[in-house]
């Protein structure tokens, strides 16, 4: 197949979605794709050839590409690269996903994740991997995404949802320590764990800088795992363990951070409930295709809570979903394959051929 991976973008996860699409890159050329690395928002400045021969063209796409930095990026850096731009796709962009079978999104967070590509795709009759866009918006925000939680019966931790300038009273059921965290964030970007009304008014102001609502949630104290959801059925369960602290970005994405064990060690009724909660959050998003569910195990109540969905989870050379897709026995590659071949299904059932 023809296929561009877009990854980059404007997002405080584009060093992250580069170092996906890198390793999505080189797997779907292992398995004898015809494929375009291109970063959504630099696009292709300079182009010599027909854009229909870049497909065949001897090109490393990745070569510029490295692995992930400690912090997030500095996007005013990146901006400055097009200056003055008025569309956030670069040169070239749409044209290439216009002319290839189907785009491998390795995009996360804002401007990707969000459901907006995902809208501007449909209209556009542009095929891609992954979950539709309405799905995409409502998980994009964890506010959102939690009352559609509740209303399918799936526990998550009780929180309150502050404005910025806007006075609150801490509830009782959230009390101390507790997570402030940024309602359309990613990749713990603006999430904080706060001890005391001291930790939690420095870690409001840093919120408050991301955006004007922000979460404040109960701190589950007790083991962290993940979930993906591929076609409504679960993978093996992954646990996190950071060494220090939670799982922050730099516990995220520098080797070495965090302890990953893939099966977890649980008793089996704890991980039947834990992947049965996965499946509904799915449901209850209404997810097309994949998706991967995060979950804080309780240590005294013994209750799992589910964060959030993750609708293009990280497939860096660290991310949790290659590793649960290991636990089945599926290489990186065969999983970029699996991805591929669930989304390909998904515009079958949808419209038997024709796309809008
Ligand atoms: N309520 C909570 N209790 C304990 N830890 C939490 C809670 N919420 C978030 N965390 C920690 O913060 C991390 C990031 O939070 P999450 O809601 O998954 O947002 P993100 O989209 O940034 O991944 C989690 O992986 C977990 O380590
Ligand atoms: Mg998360």
């Amino acid at each position: 197949m023809k296929i561009v991976v877009l990854a980059g973008g404007i997002s405080m996860e584009r060093d992250v979605s580069l170092s996906s699409g890198k390793g999505i890159y080189h797997a779907l050329k292992e398995n004898g794709h015809q494929v375009i690395l291109l970063d959504l928002f630099l696009g292709l400045a300079e182009v010599k050839q027909p854009l229909e021969s870049l497909f065949d063209a001897d090109i490393d796409w990745a070569a510029s590409i490295s692995g992930v930095a400690e912090k997030a990026p500095d996007l005013d850096q990146v901006k400055a690269l097009r200056p003055g731009y008025k569309s956030l796709p670069g040169p070239h962009v749409l044209e290439l996903c216009g002319l290839c079978d189907i785009v491998f999104l390795a995009l996360h967070g804002a401007n990707g994740e969000d459901g907006r590509i995902q809208a501007l795709f449909d209209l556009l009759g542009i095929r891609y991997t992954g979950t539709g866009h309405t799905s995409s918006a409502l998980c994009m925000d964890k506010n959102i995404t939690k009352q559609l939680f509740r209303g399918y019966g799936i526990p998550t931790p009780p929180d309150i949802l502050v404005r910025k300038g806007c006075s609150f009273e801490l509830p009782e059921s959230i009390g101390f320590p507790c997570m402030v965290k940024t309602c359309c964030g990613g990749s713990s970007v603006g999430v904080y764990r706060a001890e005391d009304v001291f930790g939690l008014n420095k870690a409001l102001k840093e919120a408050f800088a991301y955006e004007d609502t922000v979460l404040i949630e109960r701190c589950i104290i007790g083991r962290e795992f993940s979930v993906a959801v591929v076609e409504g059925k679960a993978l093996p369960i992954i646990e996190i363990a950071p060494l220090t602290g939670f799982y922050d970005y730099k516990n995220k994405y520098q080797a070495g951070s965090t302890i990953e064990t893939c099966p977890a060690d649980l008793p089996g009724n704890i991980a039947a409930r834990i992947q049965k909660h996965a499946r509904e959050a799915c449901e209850a998003a209404g997810i097309e295709g994949y998706a991967r569910v995060d979950f804080m195990l309780d240590e005294r109540s013994g209750e799992d809570y589910a964060l959030e969905v993750n609708t293009l989870p990280g497939m860096t050379p660290t991310s949790l979903m290659p590793q649960e897709a290991a636990a089945l026995g599926y290489s990186y590659s065969q999983l970029c394959e699996w991805i591929l071949n669930v989304s390909v299904r998904k515009y079958r059932r949808h419209t038997q051929g024709g796309l809008i």
